[in-house]
């Protein structure tokens, strides 16, 4: 992977998901640029950015547009090519994550949306000219996309829209040698999961009757990532990609 130029965006600490894709994917040779949310996220990691060497480390709220102008300034100025995104982001405020769906704000729908998926079509549209040898885009998925899962809430209509908007992309995006997919991973202890009412239960259920009777681990995920950023991986595109223990499967 020694020739890789990976993005990864959404690492808070050493429990993100986003941190288990950077560091195998580094791992493997790949040269990996990290972003950082805010001042605070930069504390936590800023360490993990230089335990990975990583040769480009800067500030992105995606939220935030004359940030991601400017890392992709930085990005084209340092490399001029990047051949993989993965993009391990979501958010949605406390109030309207607890509560039931038909409860929820617009305004908390939309942040919702905009953070955990619009965002993935911004950055893809940033780095569609940077993959000029074409390339492999990423995003976090959950089962709660499929089915009705217990706390999931709010976070299952935003989860089915980004991947069907993985769909979209993949198809838009193919003739560029671009592959879109999803990773939905099992559940997994992280501080986005926190927020989640009962997650020990959830992971406790899903260790208890996943086919494997295990939950996944960060490097896992990482290994599947890095697969999908290889060229080996280059007849799949437009996937949701389960990474559960094949939970899922026992609907
Ligand atoms: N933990 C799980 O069980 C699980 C399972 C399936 C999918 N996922 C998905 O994996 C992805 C990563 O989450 P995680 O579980 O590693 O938790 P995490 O808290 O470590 O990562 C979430 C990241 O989103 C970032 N983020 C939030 N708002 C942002 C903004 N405005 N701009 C830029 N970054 C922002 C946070 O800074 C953080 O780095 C999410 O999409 C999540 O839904 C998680």
């Amino acid at each position: 992977m020694s020739f890789l130029n990976c993005l990864v965006v959404g690492v808070a600490n050493e429990h993100s998901i986003a941190w288990g894709c950077a560091k195998v994917l580094h791992e493997k040779g790949a040269r990996v640029a990290l972003t950082y949310l805010n001042e605070k996220t930069k504390t936590y990691v800023d360490p993990l950015a230089k335990a990975i060497d990583a040769p480009l480390f800067m500030p992105l709220d995606v939220q935030n547009p004359e940030e991601q102008e400017a890392l992709f300034k930085e990005i084209t100025a340092q490399w001029g090519r990047l051949d993989v995104l993965i993009h391990a982001v979501a958010f949605a405020p406390k109030e309207d994550l607890q509560g039931r769906v038909i409860d929820c704000s617009l305004e908390g729908f939309q942040t919702a949306m905009d953070i955990s998926c619009h965002s993935l079509m911004r950055l893809t549209k940033a780095v569609e000219p940077l993959m000029k040898n074409g390339g492999s885009i990423m995003t976090m998925s959950y089962y709660g996309a499929d089915k009705v899962i217990d706390n999931y809430n709010l976070m299952g209509p935003v989860k089915a829209a980004l991947e069907a908007s993985v769909r979209v992309l993949a198809s838009e995006l193919g003739a560029k040698g671009i592959r879109v997919n999803a990773i939905s991973p099992g559940p997994m202890a992280t501080r986005a999961a926190s927020g989640l009412s009962h997650f020990d239960d959830l992971m406790a259920k899903v260790a208890a009757q996943a086919p494997t009777h295990m939950l996944t681990s960060l490097k896992q995920v990482g290994e599947l990532a890095a697969y999908l950023a290889s060229p080996q991986s280059s007849q799949i595109t437009g996937q949701v990609i389960y990474i559960d223990g094949g939970y899922h499967i026992k609907g």
